[in-house]
């Protein structure tokens, strides 16, 4: 079976690639399991000073897989809370060492989500950043809906998670979602020059600055769980059903 998520720790830089071409990289429950897993571990290992985020294909992550979400929503038991992304979006939270991606498509989701809480970021020119919560009836995550129109302020902000509107490579770098965008070809490269330079400085010290800049976490961590309860209240409702079945469909969803 092809593995869905790759990781590998190299040079001190744990490199973690999406690696699910066919579903444009949309991550199952399995595949956030794998990812937390190395997250996780990067925290506490010694050989890892920094975390490098790409993908294998042309698009970075088309967000979570939308089969995943409509059974979660449908099995009576499930938190949201308890959903192997839940550790994932933890994981993101709390975490001290640095975080690059190399955005070389679209960023569905999770996609925009993840990059709120990575500290360099290089998209590709073609790359589309887009966070169509409320297109599926659901609500922002890992205090996005607060770290987003902190970054943009509040308008710009609900024309993302609101609106849904795409975000391109030069609006990504105006907004201060993107360092810098670069060529497919220059993409990688660029990316990986900026995780070996974070992964050879002082590592208590690129810690502590980033504790510093993210600022209190039991702030962003009081967001998450009022965003997971909405999350989870949404989830099972049939508004999501519907702007599932309308995607599995192929067609506009119809929420009356
Ligand atoms: N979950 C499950 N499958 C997904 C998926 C997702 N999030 N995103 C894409 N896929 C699947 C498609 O169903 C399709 O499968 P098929 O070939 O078996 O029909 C395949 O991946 C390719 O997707 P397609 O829509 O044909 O590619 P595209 O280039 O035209 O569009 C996207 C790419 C990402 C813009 C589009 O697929 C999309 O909008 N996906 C949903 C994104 C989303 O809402 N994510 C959840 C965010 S919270």
């Amino acid at each position: 079976m092809t593995d869905h998520v790759l990781t590998e720790i190299k040079d001190r830089i744990l490199t973690i690639t999406f690696n699910r071409p066919d579903k444009k990289n949309a991550l199952t429950h399995a595949m956030y399991a794998k990812i937390a897993d190395a997250l996780e571990d990067a925290e506490t290992n010694d050989d890892v000073r920094a975390v490098l985020f790409k993908s294998s294909a042309e698009a970075f992550t088309a967000g979570n897989d939308l089969i995943d979400f409509q059974q979660a929503g449908s099995h009576d038991g499930s938190e949201v809370s308890e959903l192997p992304v839940a550790r994932v979006l933890r994981a993101f939270v709390n975490a001290e060492k640095p975080y690059v991606a190399a955005v070389n498509g679209v960023a569905v989701g999770i996609g925009l989500t993840m990059l709120l809480h990575c500290d360099i970021v290089y998209v590709a020119e073609e790359a589309t950043i887009q966070a169509p919560f409320v297109d599926l009836a659901l609500v922002p995550e890992a205090a996005s809906s607060m770290l987003l129109p902190r970054l943009t302020g509040h308008v710009k902000a609900a024309e993302i998670f609101m609106l849904g509107k795409k975000v391109g490579a030069d609006e990504a770098v105006s907004i201060g979602l993107a360092n810098g965008k670069c060529s497919q070809e220059d993409l990688l490269p660029t990316a990986e020059k900026a995780a070996a330079a974070l992964a050879s400085k002082a590592p208590q010290a690129i810690r502590m600055t980033k504790r510093l800049m993210r600022g209190d976490k039991e702030v962003l961590g009081a967001k998450m769980q009022e965003e997971n309860i909405y999350f989870g209240q949404q989830l099972k409702s049939p508004e999501v059903m519907e702007a599932i079945m309308a995607f599995m469909q192929k067609r506009a969803p119809n929420f009356g």
